[in-house]
């Protein structure tokens, strides 16, 4: 059974680039399967940083197939960008290792013009926050079948006047939306021209993705499918409407790669040590005082795409509970556990209390989130730097503690610790020691 899906258990951001790096050199291929340019996935490899948003953190490993599967939308402009910088930075093979699924939704100017506009347009006023790439109108757009154009659709006779239909219809809704500018600034021959461009550059790319996948999968072939944001983010299971518009928490697997969930046989669920969100929406344990301030700057808790501050606060096991369920994550990473040293008490949520009743359920509705009041339990923090420790056994005693509070109050062993960015600084348990190098 060849799948293994590396998922975040929060709302984004929870380091899963340093695993699927870490994981890949065992596997054929790694995909990418939602999401698109909103995603942020740092990968430190020995002194070089490296900071992608749409291609699969597997580029960065020779002989690897790195897949933009289906489920994906994709911006061509920012895959080039990131192609043309791997290149200057001497990671080579792309053209070979590289490829995109013709299947892939094209994100165009308009959708980013309708993403500005329409999250400032909203009905109370509350923003989603978004990133403003354009991804939910993308989303929007093929779930609708109308004014979407695949990858595929790039290399038709028919896209100019594709692009002018589209143009033209849009227009007037995102001036509605009050964008009248731009609106305006859309230009279809000077879009066409562009994207054609893209296209060509993108042609040795492209492929049949699906196709490609299954036949992997039924060859054997090891698969690592690489989960972007969080699965709090998620569509149709997250804090919804504070989500992003594809199903981040595992289950967007099959529908985003065409493979079926019997090709995935470990799933490994990602939390940092303690959590944080970018952009709007409840947060039940967010700190917004001197400790979500110390977690911010220690953790240096900045939004790798918009550099927008992070909201941070202490681990929420009700909601991790909750999405490692709902992922059927195998085992837990703990990541940034180094950001905890120095502080002397650190707390985990064990239950919610709404209107005076005490529960583990993650609500369903934002509005009963909103009103939770977290049951917080205090466990004894370290001292140690601990950015240098490279087994289990050599942590400070209350940080081995904190780890086996997580796991029992998550349901799952945690498998993976990372203590700083580096590929080394990290310890490898149970199943995990099989599956990196
Ligand atoms: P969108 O995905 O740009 O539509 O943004 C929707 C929500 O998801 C906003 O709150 C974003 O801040 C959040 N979001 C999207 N991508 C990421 C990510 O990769 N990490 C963290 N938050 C994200």
């Amino acid at each position: 059974m060849p799948g293994t899906c590396v998922i975040g258990l929060h709302w984004g951001d929870e380091a899963k680039g340093k695993i699927v790096d870490l994981l890949t050199p065992r596997h054929d291929f790694v995909v990418r399967y939602q999401g698109g340019a909103n995603a942020g996935h740092t990968v430190v490899v020995g002194k070089e940083v490296y900071k992608l948003s749409l291609l699969p953190s597997g580029v960065l490993t020779e002989g690897v197939t790195s897949v933009i599967a289906g489920g994906v939308v994709i911006n061509p402009a920012k895959a080039i960008e990131e192609l043309d910088e791997l290149a200057s930075r001497g990671v080579d093979g792309l053209e070979k290792n590289l490829k995109i699924s013709d299947r892939a939704h094209v994100i165009f100017p308009w959708h980013v013009a309708e993403d500005r506009a329409l999250d400032s347009n909203t009905s109370d006023g509350e923003n989603i926050g978004t990133t403003q790439r354009g991804i939910g109108p993308c989303y929007r757009d093929k779930v609708a079948r109308s004014h979407a154009i695949r990858v595929g659709d790039l290399y038709r006779d028919d896209l100019r006047q594709t692009i002018q239909h589209v143009v033209a219809a849009k227009r007037p809704v995102i001036a509605a939306m009050g964008g009248a500018d731009a609106a305006e600034s859309l230009d279809p021959e000077a879009i066409y021209n562009e994207y054609t461009a893209y296209a060509e550059r993108l042609r040795p790319h492209v492929a049949d993705t699906t196709e490609m996948l299954l036949s992997a999968a039924e060859a054997g072939k090891m698969i690592l499918l690489e989960g972007a944001q969080g699965a709090l983010l998620d569509v149709d299971h997250g804090t919804f409407p504070f989500v992003t518009s594809s199903n981040s928490s595992g289950v967007g697997v099959c529908n985003g790669t065409g493979l079926p969930a019997k090709y995935v046989n470990f799933t490994i669920g990602v939390v940092k040590a303690y959590t944080t969100r970018v952009g709007g929406g409840p947060f039940p344990t967010e700190q917004d005082n001197a400790d979500g301030q110390r977690l911010r700057d220690q953790g240096n808790e900045y939004g790798t795409v918009t550099r927008r501050p992070r909201r941070c606060g202490w681990l929420d096991a009700v909601a991790t509970r909750y999405t490692a369920r709902l992922g059927g994550v195998d085992a837990v990473a703990v990541m940034l556990l180094d950001v905890l040293s120095g502080f002397e008490e650190l707390k985990i949520c064990t239950a919610y209390e709404i209107d005076g009743e005490r529960t583990n359920v993650f609500p369903s509705h934002v509005d009963d989130l909103r009103r939770v009041k977290p049951v917080y339990e205090s466990l004894p923090g370290w001292r140690e730097d601990v950015t240098g420790v490279r087994a289990l056994e050599d942590l400070p005693a209350n940080a081995r503690g904190y780890l086996d509070r997580i796991a029992e109050l998550v349901g799952r062993p945690v498998c993976l610790v990372s203590v700083g960015p580096g590929r080394d600084q990290t310890i490898l348990t149970g199943a995990a020691e099989q599956l990196a190098v």
